[in-house]
């Protein structure tokens, strides 16, 4: 039934070797717990994730809502610091940066795509594009900002606000706003959540293609067992552990195969293995 799994997967060295090609490991988090401290309370997320992602890999991250998905991410993207643990983010030890330190690293090394899309809404598209530019420094902008735009395929659509714009197009603007400052990788939390299926297919269109053609790593979470099939390894979180790993033996390539009718059946079928749990922790 699980055709689309094998074996669990496991990177221990800074370089592997698949092949004769040698990998970077982009993200390298060793041991990282996250605690919020709430007056009295206080709550551990994060219990202790170790979790290594080569140069190139399209990962994404499931679990049940509240099992700390969105605070990994934060993690990784470098917008939030654990409370214990280790970071290595494309060789660099990132885990005790200061803040402005942190910033830096993550103009030049990420790019971030929100479920909400976080687009401005008085601003064009192409003046969108180039504000991680305007952060940053450096000339050309406008013409970075439009080939970003174009590589998603709305070149027809620099002038318009989001308001013009649909949904997925909306999307595309903030994965060409991702992808201006040229970063290793790519985070996406729930990219395709508030999108139609049409919508989100062609945005898995897209990072498929970027994935492929420019080999950009993307870690990116999802709920949608559909959607993570399109894509090269999950990982699943459950109550700030990662409970499974493993890579997608055949990823779908998105626009090909129509999602089938027995999905939510798979879904069920999915949660009941690898969750476990109660219903009511499932969205
Ligand atoms: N800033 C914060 N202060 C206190 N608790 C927090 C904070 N951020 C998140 N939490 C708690 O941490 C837990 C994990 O939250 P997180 O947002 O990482 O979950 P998630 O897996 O992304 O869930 P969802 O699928 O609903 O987005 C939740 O119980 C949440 O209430
Ligand atoms: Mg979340």
């Amino acid at each position: 039934m699980f055709g689309w799994f094998k074996g669990t997967k496991t990177v221990d060295a800074p370089v592997v070797v698949d092949g004769d090609v040698q990998k970077k490991i982009v993200i390298d988090i060793r041991n990282i717990t996250k605690t919020y401290d709430m007056g009295e309370l206080s709550l551990q997320v994060l219990k202790g994730i170790s979790l290594q992602v080569q140069q190139g890999e399209f990962l994404s991250i499931m679990g049940p809502s509240g099992s700390g998905k969105s605070t990994l991410m934060n993690i990784l993207g470098a917008l939030d610091q654990p409370t214990s643990g280790e970071y290595f983010l494309d060789g660099e030890d990132v885990s005790k940066l200061s803040e402005s330190a942190l910033a830096r690293v993550r103009n030049k090394k990420i790019g971030f795509v929100f479920q909400n899309f976080n687009l401005l809404r008085r601003t064009s598209a192409v003046r969108q594009v180039e504000l991680p530019l305007i952060y940053g420094g450096g000339s050309g902008r406008t013409k970075k900002a439009k080939a970003a735009l174009t590589s998603v395929g709305l070149e027809q659509r620099f002038d318009h606000l989001p308001s013009e714009l649909s949904g997925g197009q909306q999307q595309r603007v903030a994965i060409a706003r991702a992808l201006v400052t040229e970063p290793a990788m790519i985070l996406a939390d729930e990219p395709t959540g508030n999108l139609d299926s049409r919508s989100g297919t062609e945005v898995m269109q897209i990072f498929q293609q970027l994935n492929r053609e420019q080999g950009i790593s993307i870690v990116f979470v999802t709920h949608d067992p559909w959607i993570a099939r399109h894509t090269n390894r999950v990982v699943m979180l459950r109550d700030g552990n990662i409970v499974a790993d493993r890579a997608v033996a055949h990823p779908l390539v998105a626009g090909e195969a129509e999602r089938p009718s027995e999905a939510e059946e798979l879904e069920g079928v999915f949660k009941d293995t690898y969750y476990g749990g109660s219903q009511e922790e499932y969205n």
